[in-house]
């Protein structure tokens, strides 16, 4: 879907120049048909399982009505994701309100929307009853489960681990139940586990699933009437072009092992599944204009955008490919680093690679920057955050204006005094 034509990077039928020409840079563009494409391969790899968008890989409304009109769920990890997805249209009965820290107003929104929660502590069970009760509601639960399993990525997306903030240690989730069993206004439903994100190994979901389905028994003869299974999201992407398991991979790898499994209880529970970066990664690519090429003890690439517009590089480490996209046909004949405008050192998109000879002007196409991109993106440095842009076989759409300076004090309030 990333092509050429005329040595201009094209989307769909789109290139880039014609819609940068119009929105400026930086933006972000994103293919339908890659995002369906994604869609799809889910639907057909779990055709029996329940699929929930982990909303925090990329919350743009047109994505996500679009993800909903799929017949998606939604993973949501805090009010405004709740409010967002809404607003998409995500099914009610299909949303799982996740997090380690909901407040109390988190809640009670949730349980007034009549969402499903992943329960992370005996505290946040106490308060759902409560709420649940004074509501005169019943709110079916999970516990998110810690299973201490190494899922071989970067310590910073690793959640599963023991000493991880998430989840209740899998020593102590039986406990939990109990306590669920014995309170009003809340229904122990479903056992969840996310154990980190771009894991291309699949063999720790598997292992992951076992202890699940260890507890899954343990829980059931208590008297939990088990509906959903739910191990979270994870999937990874091909940053580095190497290869990454695509749905259908993970799908052998773990519907068997689900199935032998639930063969050993007693309830019929639904393996759900919580991806974000698989369905939204790979279809975007960000677009930075140069605004100068520096030639010293390396040679630099100044780009408008920074870790404010996309933070992974500089958090991470994280590797996405590059080019310049006005010069798609040009052969590689220097190694460059690139870098953004904000005034941190760490400010690196990516580290020295080979690209066509570059100028003040061209255009540097970042990929895979659709999950963990604009989400988050900050104004640090007194910069507005930059539009993003949907195409649509040969038409396109801004789907988020550019901020503006006036965004940048939108909240901001002077003290009479210094009126
Ligand atoms: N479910 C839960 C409970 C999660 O915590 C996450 C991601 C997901 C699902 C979705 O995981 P995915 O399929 O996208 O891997 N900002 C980092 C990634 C943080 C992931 C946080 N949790 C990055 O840019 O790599």
């Amino acid at each position: 879907m990333f092509l050429s034509s005329d040595g201009i990077l094209t989307i769909e039928n789109v290139k880039v120049t014609e819609i940068v020409e119009e929105t400026g840079t930086p933006v972000y563009i994103t293919s339908k048909a890659i995002l369906e494409n994604n869609l799809n391969a889910y639907k057909s790899a779990f055709p029996n399982e329940g699929l929930l968008y982990a909303v925090k890989a990329n919350n743009n409304l047109a994505l996500m009505k679009i993800i909903a009109s799929h017949g998606f769920g939604a993973d949501v990890f805090s009010d405004g994701e709740l409010y967002l997805a809404s607003l998409a249209g995500f099914d009610k009965k299909k949303v799982l309100f996740n997090g380690n820290s909901k407040s109390r107003k988190e809640i009670e929104m949730g349980i007034t929307a009549g969402v499903k929660f992943s329960v992370d502590s005996l505290d946040e069970l106490r308060t759902i009853s409560e709420i649940a009760r004074e509501s005169g509601k019943e709110v079916e639960i999970a516990f998110r489960v810690n299973p201490d399993v190494d899922p071989k990525t970067h310590p910073k997306i690793a959640t599963g681990l023991k000493e991880s903030k998430f989840g209740i240690p899998h020593e102590m989730v039986r406990e939990a139940y109990e306590l669920a069993l014995k309170l009003d206004g809340v229904v122990p439903a479903g056992i969840h586990c996310h154990i980190g994100s771009q894991i291309l190994d699949l063999s720790p979901f598997v292992h992951a699933l076992n202890k699940v389905m260890d507890i899954a028994k343990e829980i059931e003869q208590l008297g939990v009437d088990l509906r959903f299974v739910d191990m979270g999201g994870g999937l990874g992407i091909d940053y580095e072009g190497k290869g990454a398991p695509t749905p259908k991979d993970f799908a052998n790898a773990i519907l068997p092992e689900f199935e032998k499994r639930k063969a050993e209880l007693n309830s019929d529970p639904q393996l759900w599944l919580e991806p974000g970066r698989s369905i939204v990664g790979n279809t975007t690519v960000l677009i930075t204009r140069v605004n100068a090429v520096k030639r010293g003890y390396k040679n630099f690439v100044a780009v408008d955008a920074g870790f404010n517009i996309l933070i992974r590089p500089a958090m991470y480490g994280s590797y996405h490919r590059v080019a310049v996209a006005n010069k798609m046909n040009a052969e590689a004949e220097e190694t460059y680093t690139v870098v953004g405008p904000i005034c941190e050192s760490g400010d690196i998109l990516a580290k020295d690679r080979k690209l066509p000879k570059v100028e003040a002007g061209d255009l540097i196409a970042v990929f895979d920057a659709g999950a963990y991109g604009f989400v988050m993106s900050s104004q640090y440095n007194g910069r507005p955050r930059c539009a993003e842009v949907l195409v649509n076989g040969d038409k396109w759409n801004v789907i988020r204006e550019r901020e503006s300076y006036g965004d940048l004090i939108a909240k901001q309030k002077l003290p009479d005094w210094l009126l």
